[in-house]
Order: structure tokens, then C-alpha cells, then sequence
């Protein structure tokens, strides 16, 4: 049985940022995104007796190496779970714009969740979805939901998986400033465990994030826009502080992050409601209201180029295709 499903890339709002157990994918804080319709992955599973080994293909083009490990840990656990012991043949394209060099790993393993799950038969809630996602990759738990979600940290591998948190329903969009599709030199995972492991300000972003999370909820449930957006700036910037303290050091910012910023809070100043967050690379995204959205997105190609500033709605969670 041949299986398709969807998945929508997501933003957290609140950074998933270090792991207190790498193999479970088990998060040091819960965190909060936004899933957008604009990037997603397709994903289509079967499982095939007559192969010898595991097929990944990723935009037509057969990956080998990591990225075949990557989705291999998924496909292991549905076997486990399904009693499936064939090999799969994988099949994603990737809805991402080439110049964009967004992350797609959320999406990727979301959408391969999804359908692994359901080509081996397997009838799981979104909660073990959500789970089964997380052991891929710990933002791809949050994919399974749309609107806003939050990724709960919870206690161990049972409760540890996103909940809905509200539709987003509420003139919301996001700009993505696209500055350089290059790979990334640090990893999202590299960069968390060296973090976690080296940084002294790590504790404080444990510490400081909680309490984040608790007023942004409060904010998204009164619909407090501009709430929502300075927490959304405070936990990007505390998380990219941290990487500082690493050893060795390194940060995701490029000085054209620095432009995009600043460009951000001028724009502000000027009486738009817009508010930036940075991931594990140099591409700043911006949180605005979706009736902004056109005209501050003239503003900032004017800066940065057409062809590098990009919209997106609310998306939605995981879907099956066929
Ligand atoms: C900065 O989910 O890519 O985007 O769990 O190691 O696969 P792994 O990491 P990943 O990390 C995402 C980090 C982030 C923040 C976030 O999405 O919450």
C-alpha cells in the first residue's frame, strides 16, 4: 500500500533549542510555533518486499549517506511497530523554493511520519504522529498541527509531543527575508549540543523560556498582536545569544541579518506591526499582520530584492493526499 501525505513547514516562535535526551529527541523547554502554508513536503511511502534496502528519494534525485539514516530511524520505529519487517521505498518533494535555503526537516519528517505510518497499516493519533515526527526531528512534532502549536517538553518519550494551541485565524502572516541559500556551517543539531554542553548562558535560557511560554500563550488567547511579537524577537534574540557563549563560538547571523533587523524595527517605529525571529541560519523571518503583509513586503524587496522576500498564511497540519 502506497501512501501520500502533506506536511506544512513550521516557525517557532519560542525556539526549541538543545536536547536532554539526543536518541528520544526529548527537549530541555517547550516551544511554540506558527505553521505556514507557503513550504511543505510530500511525501509518499511504501513498503516493498521485493526490495533489499531502503530507497530515499528526494526531489527525484536518490539520497544515500545521512539524510538516508534520517528518515531510516523513522521507518525503523514504524517497523517496530507495525510488525513490517520489508524494506520502503521513499518518495518527498520538497515545496521550498530552490533560492530559499530553508530548513525543510520539519516538513520532511512530519509529511514521512505521516505516511510511513499509514502505508504499514498503522492507525495513530495525531499525539503519537506528533511522537513519531519528534524522533526525526524535534520541530517536525509541531508540523502535525496547524496554526498555532505547542511542542510540550513533557517527561519522557510518552508525553513529550505537540498540542494545538489556536487556529491563528486572526490576520496573522509571515515574511521570509531569504539571504543566502548556502548550507548552514553549524547544524541545528551541532549547534544545540555544543550549546548545551558549552554555553553558560544555556541555563538562563532553560530558565527564562518558561515563563516566555506562558505569556505568549496568554497573549495569542487575547489576541494581543504586539505581545506576541516581542516575545517573538525576545526568544529568537536569547537564543542566538547563546550560541555566543559556545566553544567554540560561532553565530547564524550574517551582517545582511543584521540590515534585515533593523529594517524590521524601522519599520515599526513607522507604525507597522511586524516583529523578526532568526533560526539555525541567516534568514530573518517576520511575524506581521497578514493586512500589512503586501505593503511591508514592498518595502523590504526594495531592500533586499523581489525574488528574496517571500509570503506566507496560516498552514495547516498533516494531511493525507492519497
Ligand atoms: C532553531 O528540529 O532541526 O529551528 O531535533 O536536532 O532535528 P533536531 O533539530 P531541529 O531544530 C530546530 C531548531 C530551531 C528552533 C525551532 O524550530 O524550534
Amino acid at each position: 500500500m502506497k501512501k501520500t501525505v502533506r506536511a506544512h513547514t513550521n516557525i517557532a516562535l519560542i525556539k526549541y533549542w538543545g536536547k536532554r535526551d539526543e536518541e528520544l529527541i526529548l527537549p530541555m523547554n517547550s516551544s511554540l510555533s506558527l505553521t505556514l502554508d507557503a513550504f511543505y513536503t510530500d511525501t509518499s511511502v511504501r513498503f516493498d518486499e521485493t526490495k533489499t534496502e531502503d530507497e530515499f528519494y528526494l526531489n527525484d534525485v536518490q539520497q544515500t549517506g545521512s539524510s538516508l539514516k534520517k528518515v531510516q530511524v523513522i521507518l525503523d520505529l514504524v517497523r517496530q511497530q507495525s510488525g513490517i519487517s520489508h524494506k520502503a521505498v521513499v518518495e518527498s518533494q520538497n515545496h521550498v523554493p530552490t533560492a530559499a535555503g530553508l530548513a525543510s526537516s520539519a516538513s520532511g519528517m512530519a509529511a514521512l511520519a505521516g505516511a510511513a505510518s499509514a502505508a504499514a497499516g498503522l492507525e495513530l493519533s495525531r499525539k503519537d504522529l506528533s511522537r513519531l515526527a519528534r524522533r526525526g526531528s524535534g520541530s517536525a512534532s509541531r508540523s502535525v498541527y496547524g496554526g498555532f502549536v505547542e511542542w510540550q517538553k513533557g517527561t519522557n518519550d510518552l508525553d513529550s509531543h505537540a498540542v494545538p494551541v489556536d487556529d491563528a485565524d486572526w490576520d496573522i502572516g509571515m515574511l521570509f527575508i531569504l539571504l543566502n541559500k548556502k548550507e548552514k556551517a553549524v547544524s541545528s543539531r551541532e549547534g544545540m549540543k555544543r550549546t548545551v554542553e558549552t554555553s553558560p548562558f544555556y541555563p538562563s535560557w532553560v530558565e527564562s523560556t518558561e515563563q516566555d511560554l506562558i505569556q505568549m500563550k496568554d497573549a495569542i488567547q487575547n489576541r494581543d498582536f504586539d505581545t506576541l511579537g516581542k516575545l517573538t524577537e525576545r526568544s529568537a534574540l536569547k537564543m542566538h545569544a547563546t550560541t555566543l557563549g559556545a566553544v567554540e563560538p560561532f553565530t547564524y547571523w550574517e551582517p545582511d541579518s543584521l540590515v534585515a533587523m533593523e529594517l524590521v524595527r524601522t519599520l515599526r517605529s513607522e507604525g507597522f506591526h511586524c516583529y523578526f525571529t532568526m533560526d539555525a541560519g541567516p534568514n530573518v523571518k517576520v511575524l506581521c499582520r497578514m493586512s500589512e503583509a503586501k505593503e511591508l513586503q514592498r518595502h523590504l524587496a526594495s531592500r533586499f530584492g523581489e525574488d528574496h522576500v517571500l509570503l506566507s498564511g496560516i498552514g495547516e497540519g498533516l494531511k493525507e493526499l492519497s
